[in-house]
């Protein structure tokens, strides 16, 4: 009996000395040594989770098939399942042969080349979906309803579209509340012997908006500290400095755009509901944005005065009036700043929005809500799907108004290519229907 404890001891001993050998041993690992360890363990199971996924898509199974026929985005393949339990195959690539009867093809804007389509358009049976988050700077073509109206449903910023995400760079409510990076008034007044009262960040010169045609006047009446590219008239702090716009979002960072009066927020494109984290940044900061982009812009504002609009002051001798006013009177400035100062937000479609869409802040939440719309289409199609065709208020970009003028200038690049592109979209048009 003894004997038989001793070893039991003696074993136990052994078993706390090789424990804590290996505590002490991963006590001291280094970072490379814990990246590679995470690597060979990582890379057997994203090998085994990506043969499965493949496997779960077979060519006999009887789900619709529906494709992305664009590449790059969201590259998955995989049986999805929607709400009543409803399946489709969803595959991102197109080049799938025979065996397959494609129901539905997916295109993700960015990356679409009209001169590789999924031809001859076989309208009446096969769903085209359109999926798109940017301005149309690079995809021209749906400036046009024409283009627009090859596709049966969109899933778009705009309110109304099939799958709206108008907020999409909005992260959360409490972001706009959120007190984390607000300087009360009095301090900002303090901070204006070392800083301008308005901020201009920008790494996209020419655009179709004119924004720096703009802001190029403004500053002739208001001092503006421009540390983009466009305009630049002060530079980062060294720790900005590599590679900042990867780092807009940084802590830090909102810290120090915080400290400005203004931030001078300038789409660069005008689409209704087009509306990019340049203008929530600056509200979750609690910096007052000096906007322009969306015209219906004010339906998402948290508050009535929550941003200043380039369209409501004309020119921008007219805007620094109104600025220089505001930076006299705290009382009006800080009007532009309830959601900070009193935490509130009185806008219920903003609200209302927001929680009935969570999907819409996160790009493959979107995609799946859209594959889940046009597989349900997919099914009702075999009973009472009706005729339903993508048109312009699903991305609605009028021909570019210049924010210096307020009015389309002619002799812009962008408004020559709006007219170029009209004649694409015809042509496009013909040739998928030809
Ligand atoms: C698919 O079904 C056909 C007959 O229905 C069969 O001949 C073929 O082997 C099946 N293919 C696969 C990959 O299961
Ligand atoms: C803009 O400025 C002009 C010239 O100073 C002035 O006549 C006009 O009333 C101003 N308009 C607005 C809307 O403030
Ligand atoms: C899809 O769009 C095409 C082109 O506009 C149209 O001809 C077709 O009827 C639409 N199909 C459905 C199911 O709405
Ligand atoms: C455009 O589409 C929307 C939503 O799909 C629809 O409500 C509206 O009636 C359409 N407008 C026109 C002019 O067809």
């Amino acid at each position: 009996m003894v004997k038989l404890k001793r070893i039991l001891n003696y074993n136990m001993r052994l078993v706390n000395k090789v424990i804590l050998y290996i505590y002490r041993r991963i006590s001291r690992l280094t970072l490379n040594e814990v990246l590679f360890i995470c690597a060979v363990f990582l890379i057997p199971f994203f090998i085994w989770f990506w043969s499965n996924r493949e496997a779960k898509l077979s060519v006999n199974s009887s789900n619709p098939v529906i494709v992305w026929w664009t590449h790059g985005f969201p590259s998955t393949s995989e049986t999805i399942t929607c709400e009543d339990n409803l399946k489709c195959d969803v595959y991102s690539d197109n080049n799938l042969g025979n065996a397959y009867n494609v129901e539905a093809y997916l295109f993700y804007a960015s990356n679409i080349n009209f001169d590789d389509l999924p031809l001859p358009r076989k309208a009446r049976d096969v769903i085209w979906g359109l999926y798109h988050e940017e301005s149309p700077r690079n995809v021209r073509e749906l400036l046009h309803e024409k283009t627009l109206s090859l596709f049966n449903f969109s899933a778009t910023f705009s309110r109304y579209s099939d799958i709206p995400f108008p907020l999409q760079y909005l992260d959360s409510l409490s972001d706009i509340t959120s007190k984390e990076y607000y300087i009360p008034t009095t301090e900002k007044n303090g901070l204006l012997k070392d800083i301008s009262p308005v901020l201009y960040l920008q790494t996209d010169c020419e655009t179709a908006t004119e924004r720096d045609a703009y802001v190029r006047e403004l500053m002739k009446y208001i001092n503006i500290d421009s540390y983009g590219d466009c305009l630049k008239n002060k530079e980062l702090p060294q720790k900005f400095k590599d590679d900042y716009l990867n780092k807009l979002n940084d802590n830090e960072f909102l810290h120090y755009i915080a400290r400005y009066k203004f931030v001078l927020a300038l789409e660069n494109g005008v689409c209704e509901d087009y509306v990019t984290e340049k203008f929530w940044r600056a509200i979750k900061v609690g910096s007052v944005p000096i906007y322009f982009g969306s015209p219906s812009i004010k339906d998402w504002f948290p508050n009535d005065k929550s941003a200043i609009l380039i369209q409501d002051h004309p020119t921008p001798a007219n805007m620094s009036e109104h600025i220089k006013k505001l930076l006299k009177n705290d009382h009006l400035y800080d009007e532009h700043l309830t959601h900070k100062t009193k935490e509130s937000i009185t806008n219920k479609r903003l609200i209302e929005e927001f929680r009935m869409r969570p999907y819409q802040t996160d790009a493959l939440n979107v995609a799946n809500k859209f594959e889940c719309l046009v597989c349900r289409k997919i099914h009702e199609k075999k009973t009472r799907l009706q005729e339903h065709i993508v048109n312009k208020s699903h991305y609605d970009c009028p021909k570019p108004v210049s924010a210096l003028t307020l009015t389309v200038n002619p002799s812009n690049d962008w408004v020559y290519l709006w007219h170029q592109a009209e004649k694409d979209a015809e042509e496009i048009f013909k040739r998928v229907y030809s």
